[in-house]
Order: structure tokens, then sequence, then C-alpha cells
């Protein structure tokens, strides 16, 4: 997505927006202290925890958890993507967005094209609705199906009447191409054309944005394919996008969780019901693209299934598709409805808070993978529980390292009674066990170095500023985690003296390390501006001597199994000097 703005233009436009003046022309500001508040326009409340500081160009709610950037702000409040937030910036303080290349251009104008004509379809369906004379079967379907008049028009629920012919005489001839490419026309053996979508209620599908991208038509009664979608067009790619994202989004500012159902009824039927948060994928299964959209918005995602043997086969596709995104911060629960129901059925019969309630009782990810894969083995014998980490090894390499990835390893070395390091070590590369391993044979968890990392990160980030007091290169060689990330902060923000923290989050949006750092910008650090820098180059320090340490140690390992060249001999007396001027 933003690989196709230059970093180098989001880079600069983030040092040159102010956020206050971002926010303060949507939700008006006041000064308190060192920053400015206001009541949260991302839920309710009486009293302000909203606050936008100005230094670090960021904005944080204390009540709800909402945070970001200028950029982050408009795609939440403002409902943009990515692109929008950055050309309604750039607009504002005067910066030319980057011209895209031709190929670009054209492309954008020929999607332009469909997503017009799926615009105008879906407006046309929806008179039909009204004015056919078939409508009022539609309308009495809909009723019957326990669908109000509110409702079906907060979906933009429509009906495609049973002529082969509607679409081009009522939207126009010159838009025949357009309206082919996007999938509403096909086109017979012998060349003419009839519309794909006849006497069905259609559900328009939208994009994040709003605009309409697809459809899904339903039969009426009970014969025939009971549903058919759009195929996949330019502007629509069914594993990428899920039904009812944007209309969410409307209904409700700030969304605590994502419940994924199977079908678009389902989304409808719980909207109608007040269960505003539910989307549906497109008559396939639960993919990674899904989840990671999913959970971008709102860090907590619950899937729905049936509790029979089908509904648990694609609860651990879906389960499958979800660990390489799965990090600290996000949640993903799983629910199973009792056999014979569906959302639609069940927030009928029960109610909202019925349903609510089963939603609290969902599983975590941890607890349904590990009770899926004990069904498969005895964990009461030794064989059964090696068995056991061998099922669960490939499952825990597809997780992205981190905290979730340490606690899912420390939860198998549990169940199979085995001692969490090594299991750590014997899985390959989770967490703090690969420092251990890299940096000298049976160097125990080197928890303080690895926090000193962070801590050096966490001040840059307070203040981007502190950078100009670091030499970049007194890191080299010194093997831990993290410090690439470090070097390569320092780094920039050496070339960008101007940079501020919103910058820096900006740079790594679209990196693995992009939450870890929001994270940690997010925390308030009180103390001086003199302290923060003392404490910066101590920390510094002690990692220098780190390296150093590191690289004596390596020498001598090297020394007990064959001789030194020249070189490292003159490498080791001047680290040891080094070392013995910095204690
Ligand atoms: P279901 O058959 O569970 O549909 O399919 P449903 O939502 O309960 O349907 P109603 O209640 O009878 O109206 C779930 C989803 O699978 C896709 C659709 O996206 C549907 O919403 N599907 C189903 C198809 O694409 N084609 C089909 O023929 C059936
Ligand atoms: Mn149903």
């Amino acid at each position: 997505m933003a690989g196709r703005i230059p970093q180098q233009f989001i880079d600069d436009l983030t040092a040159r927006v102010d956020i206050v003046d971002v926010i303060d022309a949507r939700v008006p500001l006041r000064k308190a202290g060192r920053d400015y508040s206001a009541r949260c326009p991302f839920h309710d409340e009486k009293t302000p925890s909203f606050t936008v500081s100005q230094e670090k160009q960021f904005y944080h709610c204390f009540g709800c958890g909402a945070h970001g950037t200028a950029i982050g702000f408009l795609m939440e409040y403002d409902h943009m993507d990515f692109v929008e937030a950055v050309r309604e910036l750039a607009a504002r303080v005067g910066m030319e967005m980057p011209a895209a290349g031709d190929g670009d251009d054209k492309r954008r104008a020929q999607n332009q094209a469909l997503y017009d004509v799926l615009e105008a379809a879906a407006g046309f369906y929806r008179r039909q609705l009204r004015e056919h004379v078939r409508g009022a079967a539609a309308i009495d379907y809909l009723k019957g199906r326990g669908i109000s008049g509110e409702t079906a028009a907060a979906f933009g629920l429509g009906y495609a009447p049973p002529a082969w012919d509607s679409l081009l005489p009522a939207l126009g001839k010159e838009r025949q191409a357009a309206l082919l490419a996007a999938g509403m026309l096909i086109r017979k053996e012998g060349g003419s054309l009839y519309d794909r979508f006849r006497d069905r209620i259609v559900f328009p599908i939208r994009d994040p944005r709003g605009r309409v991208i697809a459809f899904g038509g339903r039969v009426l009664g009970d014969d025939g394919p009971k549903y058919l979608n759009s195929p996949e067009t330019p502007v629509f790619h069914k594993g990428r996008e899920l039904y009812g994202i944007h209309e969410a989004r409307k209904a409700v500012r700030h969304l605590e969780r994502w419940l994924v159902v199977e079908g678009y009824m389902d989304v409808i039927m719980l909207a109608q019901y007040g269960i505003h948060y539910a989307v549906a994928t497109l008559g396939t299964a639960t993919t990674t693209a899904n989840v990671e959209r999913l959970l971008r918005m709102t860090p907590e995602v619950v899937f729905c299934f049936d509790g029979d043997r089908a509904g648990r086969e694609a609860a651990w596709r879906a389960l499958e598709n979800t660990l390489p995104v799965m990090r600290e911060g996000y949640q993903a629960r799983f629910l199973f409805l009792p056999e014979g129901e569906d959302p639609d059925s069940l927030v009928q019969k029960e109610g909202k808070a019925a349903f609510e309630a089963r939603i609290a009782t969902a599983v975590t990810l941890s607890a349904f993978f590990y009770d899926h894969l004990q069904r498969q083995v005895d964990t009461g014998s030794i064989d059964g529980r090696a068995r056991l980490v061998e099922l669960a090894r490939p499952y825990l390499s597809k997780l992205p390292p981190g905290v979730f990835r340490h606690m899912m390893t420390e939860h198998l070395a549990t169940l199979a009674r085995m001692e969490a390091h090594a299991l750590g070590v014997m899985l390959g590369g989770s967490g703090e066990s690969r420092v251990g391993r890299r940096a000298g044979r049976s160097a125990p968890p080197q928890h303080r170095q690895m926090s000193l990392v962070r801590h050096a990160v966490f001040l840059l980030l307070q203040r981007p500023q502190l950078a100009r007091l670091a030499d970049p290169d007194r890191l080299a060689g010194l093997d831990l985690r993290g410090v690439p990330l470090l070097r390569e902060m320092l780094e920039l923000l050496r070339e960008n003296p101007h940079f501020n923290t919103a910058s820096l989050l900006e740079h790594w949006r679209e990196d693995s390390n992009g939450p870890y750092l929001v994270r940690l910008a997010r925390q308030e650090l009180l103390i001086s501006e003199d302290e923060m820098a003392r404490e910066f180059e101590d920390v510094l320090k002690r990692l220098a001597r780190q390296g150093i340490e590191q690289r004596i140690q390596a020498l001598s390992e090297k020394a007990r199994t064959a001789a030194w060249s020249e070189e490292e001999k003159a490498e080791f007396y001047k680290l040891m000097q080094e070392k013995s001027s910095k204690t």
C-alpha cells in the first residue's frame, strides 16, 4: 500500500504536518499543560482522556487506548485509507503528491470506471426493490426473514429484476465495457450479453472506504444455487475482502472487536440486533490477508463457526491462517455455536445480550490450538508428549518472534513437561533463546542486554533529537536482538535531524517492528531533557561495552581451537585496552 508512495515523501510529510491542527479541525482541542486534550472521539466519556502531544506528533486516549499519528487519526476518524490520508495531509501543507507512473494513472482511471458503474448498479437495484413489479415479492422475502426496512437501507440491499437485460438499458450503453469488466454482464458464445444477477436479492459488497466493489445475490426461494457472487475483477479479490467492514465502521466509531461469521445474512441480522462488529468472508476460508486487515484496525477478532465437524475444520483453517500475523497485543478467539444454528437464527432467538454472553465465552487461540492437538495424542505417555511437540512445532515456527510466540512455547513446555528453555532451543529461534545461542554457547537468557537495546529505542522514540548524541558505528559488531533496528533508527535520524516521533512511526508502519514501536511511543516519560540525555548516553555506553565484551569472548573462543592472525591479535589487545579505559 505504502509501496507506491516513496518513503522519503512520507518522512518529509510527517515532519511538516502538525497533528494539533489536523485534529483540532475535527475535534476542538484545549491546551492542558504541555499537551492538548479533548473528550475522546472514539468512545463515550464525560471527562477528557484524549491527549495530543505536539512534541511527539502523536495522540493517545487513556480511556480506550486509541492512539496514532496524524495519518492514523485520519484513517481512524475519517475512515480514509492510507493513501487518502497522505493525500489529504499533503494538500494541507502544500506538498505535491509524487507523480504516479503512467501505468498507475491509467489503471486508476480504469478502476474508477468500475467503481462508478458498480455504484450505479447498486442504486439501480435499490430502486427496483420499490419500483419493479416483483419488488414486492422481494420485500416480502426480506420481511419474512425478519429484516427491517432500516436494516435493508443500512446495507443498501436491492433487487435484481428477472429479465436478462436490465442493466444496460438502465445504466447506458456507453458503460458496457465497464459493466463487463466489473463482472455485472456475461458474454454468451454468440457474443451477446446478459445480466449476471437476475431475480435475486442483491447485497452490495463494499471495501473499507465504502466503495461498491462487487455483489452477492440470493434467490428468493430455496431452489437453484442459493448464492451467486461477483467474479474476481480488478477491484474485487475475494480472499482479501470481507463483507460488512465499511458498514461496521460507519455504525460505530470505535470498534472493540471483530466477529467473523460465514454469511451475509448473519452480518445483517447481528447488526439489526445491535451487534455491529460482524463481518463475513466471501464464501471462502478466512485468509491471512483477511485477518491482518482486521487486526490492524482493531486488535481483537473472534471467529464464529458451527459446532459441527465442518465448523471445527473451518476454524482450524482460520487458526492456521491467523498464526503468521499473531503477535503480542493481538487477540484471536474461537466461538462454536450449537449445531443447526447460525448467528442469524440464534440472535433472533435469544437476542443481543445472550449472544454477546456467548462471545464472552469464546476460547483463546492458544486454548483451541493445544486442545485440538492434545485430542490427537496421549499426553500421559512420554511418546505422546514427544508427538505433541512434533505436532506443534511447524505451527509455532509460523508465529512471528516475540512475546506471543514465547508464551506459546512456554505453554507447550508445560504440557510436554519439558524445561522451557531447552524446548525453545529445540524449536529454534524463539524468544531470547536465540540471543543466547548466537551470542555465546551457554549464555543464559540475556534479559539485561535485551532491555538495554529496548531502552535506547524507547528513549529515541520519546526524543528523536537524542540521536545526535550517538554514533551508530559504535554499535557495529554488537550481536543482540534489536541492534539492527536501533542502528537503522540512528542513521535515519542522523540524515533527518528534524524528524519527530510520528516520522519514526510512519517510517516503520509497514514493518514487523511497527506495532512494537507504537507501543513504546505511547508510554510517557516524565523526566527532564537533561536526565533523558544522560540516560541515553549511559545506555549507549553500556551497549558499546557489551560489544567489546562480545568480541573479546569470540576471539577467546577462537583461540582455543586455532591460532590468531596478526590482525586478530592486534584487535584483541586494542579491545582489552578499550575495555579497561571504559570501566
Ligand atoms: P450459508 O448457506 O450458510 O448461507 O452460506 P446463509 O447465510 O445461512 O444463507 P441463508 O441464511 O440461507 O440466506 C454462507 C455463505 O457462503 C456463501 C455466501 O457468502 C453465504 O453468505 N455461499 C453459500 C455461496 O457463495 N454460494 C452458495 O451457494 C452458498
Ligand atoms: Mn442462514
